[in-house]
């Protein structure tokens, strides 16, 4: 197989200038920029953080006039990294790079359609947690689902999600693959920021992302067409999903994008993502370039990103049938379903709580459930799930319940809400 570098590929891309002041961008470190979080006091966090002499400065990202202000750049005197802050150990903020900040916004953005409450959205590959934590934070009625199925990458993805202090997810650990079939058109919306190449990340000066490889690339189009399929089987007809990929090749991306639209030819659309300062590439097909969104290190100062956003207009239960994707038997095994306890037949406290035995109770909006050891919060919004999937994590543990039955807090801040005292 012939191999092409990476600047070779992007060459056949850009315009001679823009190719040029491409060259002299891609490697350089990018501005850092930051998630502030609403749920965790948002104004505040803002406030203290300008105090300390931190300039915040939102995108030149926009819709309709209106800037997507999610994700903030940080200006900031002095050395010390933006993850060493107290806000940011107190989980007030998340470091997120700015493109890769722009996924969830996208798939929140709606196009005038009433959006019902309490949606269920699924972050197919989850981990380390960035846009879980906004998909959460942006719409505390809705259950995410965050999906990861390494368990490195899970423990960081749970270490986040609690550091954040988010209450409305439920971590799973599947093959991408299955949940298609597992969640068939219940979900709302759906986004898939796939495993890629990371061609793009170059800044971040890692061995992978900056030796090309296109066997590789061609690998991961293939998983990532698999996992398309799945994404797309989880999702409501009416709804939307968002694709996202942290590399520059047209072969994760726009050849990917073209083959979704032949695939589910009649089912699937491609929306415009409407950020009026998206880059194209020089591919002459208006059909996928116009609509799909590009960002690149030398005109937006962001890392290499993209995005493509789909309805689904029909449902797929002809596909369902003939193309359910069998995993191997070691996959099988490895993902066997495990019973979870019976949650809904113990919806109140009975003053006792045995080894095995999680009770659950709601107070106010929140569902709370108490394990022998382990109190913790959620929405009541995740019940219907419960017992559908195997849960790796369910919302936020908040305190310890010690031998006597009483609570010893584990996070700082605890929702303002009455606990139940265990007596
Ligand atoms: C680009 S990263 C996701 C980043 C994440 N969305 C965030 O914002 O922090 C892709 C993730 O997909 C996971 N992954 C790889 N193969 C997968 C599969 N078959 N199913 C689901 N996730 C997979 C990887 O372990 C990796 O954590």
């Amino acid at each position: 197989m012939k191999r092409i570098s990476y600047l070779d590929m992007v060459k056949t891309l850009l315009s001679e200038s823009d190719f040029s002041s491409f060259v002299s961008t891609y490697t350089k470190p990018i501005t850092k920029s930051i998630k502030i979080l609403n749920s965790q006091g948002g104004q505040a966090t803002i406030a203290r953080l300008s105090a300390d002499g931190w300039n915040l400065i939102p995108p030149r990202f926009s819709r309709k006039g209106n800037v997507y202000d999610d994700v903030l750049f940080v200006e900031k005197t002095g050395r010390e990294s933006l993850g060493s802050h107290t806000l940011h150990q107190e989980g007030k903020f998340y470091v997120q790079e700015m493109a890769a900040g722009m996924a969830a916004q996208v798939l929140y953005a709606s196009d005038g359609k009433s959006q019902p409450r309490g949606q269920l959205v699924l972050d197919l590959c989850a981990a380390p947690g960035g846009k879980s934590i906004q998909l959460a934070d942006l719409n505390c009625d809705s259950v995410i689902i965050s999906n990861e199925p390494d368990p490195h990458r899970r423990k960081a993805l749970e270490a986040n999600l609690e550091r954040c202090g988010i209450i409305n997810t439920l971590v799973t650990w599947y093959d991408g693959r299955q949940l298609g079939d597992l969640l068939f058109e219940q979900c709302d919306k759906v986004l898939l920021d796939a495993p890629c190449s990371g061609e793009g990340m170059q800044y971040k000066k890692e061995f992978t992302v900056y030796q090309r490889n296109e066997k590789k690339v061609k690998k991961l189009a293939h998983l990532q067409r698999e996992l398309f399929i799945s994404a797309f089987k989880a999702l409501k007809v009416g709804w939307e999903l968002v694709y996202s990929t942290c590399t520059t090749n047209i072969i994760e991306n726009e050849e990917n994008v073209a083959y979704f639209l032949q695939e589910f030819a009649g089912s699937l659309e491609l929306l415009p993502v409407e950020i009026e300062e998206k880059s194209c590439w020089l591919l002459g097909d208006d059909t996928i370039d116009g609509k799909v969104a590009r960002f690149r290190p030398h005109v937006h100062h962001t890392g290499g990103f993209f995005i493509a956003k789909f309805r689904k207009t029909a449902s797929l239960c002809q596909y369902q049938v003939s193309r359910a994707w069998t995993p191997s038997k070691s996959l099988w095994t490895a993902f066997r379903r495990v019973s979870p306890p019976d949650f809904l037949n113990t919806l109140h406290f009975d003053g006792w709580i045995s080894e095995e035995t999680i009770v659950a109770w709601i107070e106010e909006r929140y569902l709370f459930l108490a394990s022998k050891h382990t109190l913790r919060i959620t929405i009541p919004a995740v019940i219907p799930f419960l017992d559908q999937l195997y849960l790796q994590r369910v919302g936020l543990p908040i305190a310890k319940i010690l031998q006597d039955g009483s609570l010893k807090p584990i996070v700082a801040n605890l929702p303002k809400i009455r606990l139940w005292t265990g007596k």
